[in-house]
C-alpha cells in the first residue's frame, strides 16, 4: 500500500496470518494427548500434500494424466495420480516413522509400520483418501486428499491389528481434507473447531486463511448426482422434490463436482448439503466410511454441521470392514435433518 503524501510505501496494518507450521506449535497443548507425535504427523500429511500439489498442478505437462492400466481394491480403474498420491503419502509417514499402521483406498490391506528399531512404538493410525475426485485430473478440476488419524486401541509395541483400524468416527483424533483447486487448501480438526490453511506456492508455507470454520446459519445449495435419480430410494428422491419446489427460501440451487473434497469444501463455505444415497445399483452407497465419510464427518460436526447415513449419525456405525461404502449426507445441520426426515417419512409409508 502507498502512502499518497510521501509514496512511500507504509507497513501493512493487517497483521500476516499465522503459518500452519505456527499453529501447529501454539496450537500443540490442546491436542489430544499432546506429546508432540500428532503435530510431527500433521507437519508430515501437509509435507506430503505439498508434493501432490506440485504434480497435480503439472498435469498435462508432464505424463501423469490418464489411467495407470490397474484396477484397485475397490474395483475402479486407477488413475496415474491416485498411484502417485497412494505412495507419496506412505512413503511420507513410513519414513518418518510416525504412525504404527496405515491404511488407504487403493490398497487392500493395511501396513503396520514397524519403525526402524522394529518396535512398533507409535501410537497413531492413519487411514487416508490419497486422491479424491480422481476422474477430474485429465480436466482440469479440483481433486483432493482426505484423512483420518486415529490412536491405537491394541497394545504398543506390537503390530497393529485391523480392529486399530475399524474405529468408529467418534473415536477419531483428528481429521481433514486438502483441496487441490483454484489455490490449496489444506482443512483438519483435532476436536477443537476447524481450520483453514491456504498454501502460498511461491513459499512452500501455508497459511490461516480460514479461521474458526463454521458453517453459515442457513444452506441452500444441494450436491448430488442427479443423473442417478431414477436409482434413488423414494425418501431421497423426496427430499430432492422438497429442494425444488417455489415456497420460502426454496427452491435450493445445485452444484456437483464429483469431489467429495470439493463439494464438502462448497457446502461449509456457503451453506448446503451433500448427497450420496444407496442406489439401486450400489445397495450400500459409493462413498467409503473410513477414508471418506467419518473425516468429512468430524469436520462437519466440528464446524456446527451434520453427518447421517439417512438414518444414523455417521460416527456413530461400527465399521465391519476396511472398504465399507455407506449412503451419506452432510451439511448445515438443518438440511440434514430435512432428508432425515423425508427418509424416515418414506419409510413409514
Ligand atoms: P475417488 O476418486 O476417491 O474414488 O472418489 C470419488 C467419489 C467422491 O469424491 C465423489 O463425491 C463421488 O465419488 C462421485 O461419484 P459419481 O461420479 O458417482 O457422482
Ligand atoms: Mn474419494
Ligand atoms: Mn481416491
Amino acid at each position: 500500500m502507498s502512502n499518497p503524501k510521501t509514496n512511500r510505501l507504509t507497513p501493512n496494518s493487517k497483521p500476516t496470518p499465522q503459518t500452519l507450521g505456527e499453529f501447529l506449535i501454539d496450537n500443540q497443548s490442546d491436542f489430544p494427548f499432546a506429546s508432540g507425535e500428532l503435530t510431527r504427523l500433521l507437519n508430515s500429511i501437509r509435507l506430503a500434500a505439498k508434493v501432490v500439489n506440485h504434480n497435480v498442478n503439472q498435469a498435462g505437462l508432464v505424463d501423469i494424466t490418464g489411467a495407470a492400466q490397474n484396477i484397485n481394491v475397490q474395483g475402479e480403474e486407477q488413475m496415474k495420480l491416485d498411484v502417485f498420491a497412494d505412495v507419496t503419502f506412505i512413503n511420507t509417514l513410513t519414513n518418518r516413522e510416525i504412525v504404527c499402521g496405515i491404511a488407504s483406498e487403493e490398497n487392500e490391506d493395511f501396513i503396520a509400520v514397524a519403525g526402524s528399531d522394529g518396535g512398533h512404538k507409535q501410537h497413531y493410525v492413519v487411514l487416508i483418501d490419497p486422491l479424491d475426485g480422481s476422474s477430474n485430473i485429465d480436466i482440469n478440476a479440483p481433486v483432493g486428499t482426505i484423512f483420518s488419524i486415529y490412536r491405537r486401541t491394541s497394545p504398543q509395541g506390537t503390530p497393529v491389528k485391523l480392529e486399530d483400524f475399524l474405529q468408529p468416527g467418534n473415536m477419531q483424533v483428528a481429521a481433514g481434507y486438502v483441496l487441490y483447486g483454484t489455490s490449496t487448501i489444506m482443512v483438519f480438526t483435532t476436536g477443537n473447531g476447524v481450520n483453514g490453511f491456504t498454501l502460498n506456492p511461491a513459499l512452500g508455507t501455508y497459511y490461516r486463511s480460514h479461521p474458526d470454520m463454521r458453517f453459515p446459519e442457513k444452506g441452500n445449495i444441494y450436491s448430488v448426482n442427479e443423473g442417478k435419480y431414477a436409482t434413488f430410494p423414494q425418501g431421497v428422491k423426496d427430499y430432492i422434490k422438497y429442494c425444488q419446489k417455489e415456497e420460502d427460501d426454496r427452491p435450493y440451487t445445485s452444484r456437483y463436482i464429483g469431489a467429495l473434497a470439493a463439494d464438502f469444501h462448497r457446502s461449509l463455505i456457503k451453506g448446503g448439503i451433500f448427497l450420496y444415497p444407496e442406489t439401486s445399483t450400489a445397495p450400500t452407497g459409493k462413498l467409503r466410511l473410513l477414508y471418506e465419510c467419518n473425516p468429512i464427518a468430524m469436520i462437519a460436526e466440528q464446524a456446527g454441521g451434520k453427518a447421517s447415513n439417512g438414518t444414523q449419525r455417521i460416527m456413530e456405525v461400527k465399521p465391519t470392514e476396511l472398504h465399507q461404502r455407506v449412503p451419506f449426507f452432510c451439511g448445515n445441520a438443518e438440511m440434514v435433518d430435512d432428508v432425515e426426515r423425508c427418509i424416515a417419512e418414506a419409510s413409514n409409508t
